[in-house]
């Protein structure tokens, strides 16, 4: 089967994304081509990954010293004092700077591991090997890494680039259904806010992606990843352009943290329910055109979304929802900033609110009885 590799190039560092199956197996022979060189070695590793890719990896590092730190993933556990435990770990196991710690997890476990390392004696080697397809396609690439904080989602946090990603979709095959859901969250967003043609090949080849068909999932991740670098590399630091990759997640970020980033609600499934409130909302403002709002609608009628969001949120949560719309990054001079579309394939970024616009919307949107 074919591999996948796109170079990412940033001003902090330039690395390659390497998708493929199997691909893991080739690790010793892909650090050494990429110039990875250390002799310690630090693997984070999400205690849900069948624990064969973990021998598998210490097998194919056996000629160097590999330590594991096991991560349980959840939200409640992204904070500052895991990143401590592992800087403690990694301090009291003498690591240098110029030795390695690997992620083997989802965007939990990379987002967490990205910014151990980028605070490591001010930035340590490092190598990104997503599993989940959240993960694959978004968490592992660009650069963001970071925490929650009790005020909010990712508050802390680094930009600190990878030395290089592996997405082997082998591992993608021990993932539930829901998490696949996720992943793919992910990749309508990166179709629905630059590429049309994308999105439509995402409509026609739905069943494929979800029975993760080997040839469609690899292609689907790699345009997702793609259109991600793409975006990246002209705004590496969200200043401005970036801020397209929100789309979804004001609204998102908000059902997540009211219900206390419970496990009812993972974060694809958020940025799902996000994304069907924005395309909504940007209808309700006059700024999608019907006939796109339309085929959105009808594309994210095969998620039950209208009937998932009342489950979500509540009539006496829009308050609290509101206010934690009110903290998203996006924001300045009290209103609410929101991503919307004009057309597939095309973000406006500066659209502001205010808080009784957006409750009298959720409102009318969720209709409850
Ligand atoms: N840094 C970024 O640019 C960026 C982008 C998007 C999302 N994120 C962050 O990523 C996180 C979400 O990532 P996620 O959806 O990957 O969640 P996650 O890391 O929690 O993984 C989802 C679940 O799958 C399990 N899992 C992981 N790999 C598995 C495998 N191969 N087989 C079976 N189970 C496996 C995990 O234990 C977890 O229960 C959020 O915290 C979000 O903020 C970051």
């Amino acid at each position: 089967m074919k591999n996948y590799k796109i170079l990412v190039k940033t001003n902090q560092r330039s690395y390659p994304v390497i998708i493929g199956k199997n691909i893991s197996l080739n690790i010793s022979k892909i650090l050494k081509e990429n110039n990875i060189y250390f002799q310690k070695c630090l693997i984070i590793y999400d205690n849900k990954v069948p624990i064969k890719v973990l021998k598998n990896l210490k097998q194919k590092l056996k000629n160097k010293k590999i330590f594991i730190y096991k991560i349980k993933s959840s939200e409640k556990i992204k904070n500052i004092s895991t990143v401590n435990k592992i800087v403690d770990f990694t301090l009291k196991k003498k690591f240098h700077r110029t030795d390695l710690i690997i992620s083997v997890g989802g965007g939990i476990v990379s987002d967490i591991s990205g910014f151990v390392s980028s605070i490591f004696k001010r930035g340590i080697n490092f190598v990104n090997m997503p599993t989940t397809l959240l993960s694959q396609v978004d968490a592992s690439i660009g650069g963001k890494t970071g925490v929650n904080s009790i005020y909010g989602k990712n508050l802390i946090g680094s930009f600190y680039q990878p030395n290089l990603v592996l997405s082997d979709i082998e591992f993608l095959k021990s993932l539930p259904k829901r998490e696949i859901t996720c992943g793919y969250a992910e990749i309508l967003k990166h179709a629905l806010v630059r590429n049309k043609k994308k999105f439509l090949f995402l409509n026609k080849n739905l069943k494929k992606i979800f029975n993760l068909d080997e040839k469609i999932i690899s292609k689907t991740i790699y345009e997702s990843c793609k259109i991600k670098k793409d975006i990246i590399e002209k705004d590496p630091l969200e200043k401005n352009f970036r801020k397209v990759l929100n789309y979804g997640h004001t609204f998102g970020h908000a059902f997540e943290a009211n219900l206390n980033y419970s496990k009812k609600l993972n974060h694809g499934e958020a940025v799902l329910l996000g994304m069907f409130c924005a395309n909504n909302f940007a209808y309700k403002k006059n700024i999608i055109k019907k006939n796109d709002f339309n085929i959105i609608r009808e594309h994210f009628s095969k998620f039950n979304l209208s009937n998932k969001i009342k489950k979500i949120v509540k009539k006496n949560d829009l308050a609290s929802v509101i206010n934690y719309m009110k903290t998203d990054k996006k924001n300045y001079n009290n209103k609410i900033n929101l991503i919307l579309l004009d057309r597939i394939g095309s973000a406006k970024i500066n659209n502001t609110y205010n808080a009784t616009d957006l409750i009298s919307f959720l409102r009318d949107l969720l209709i409850y009885k």
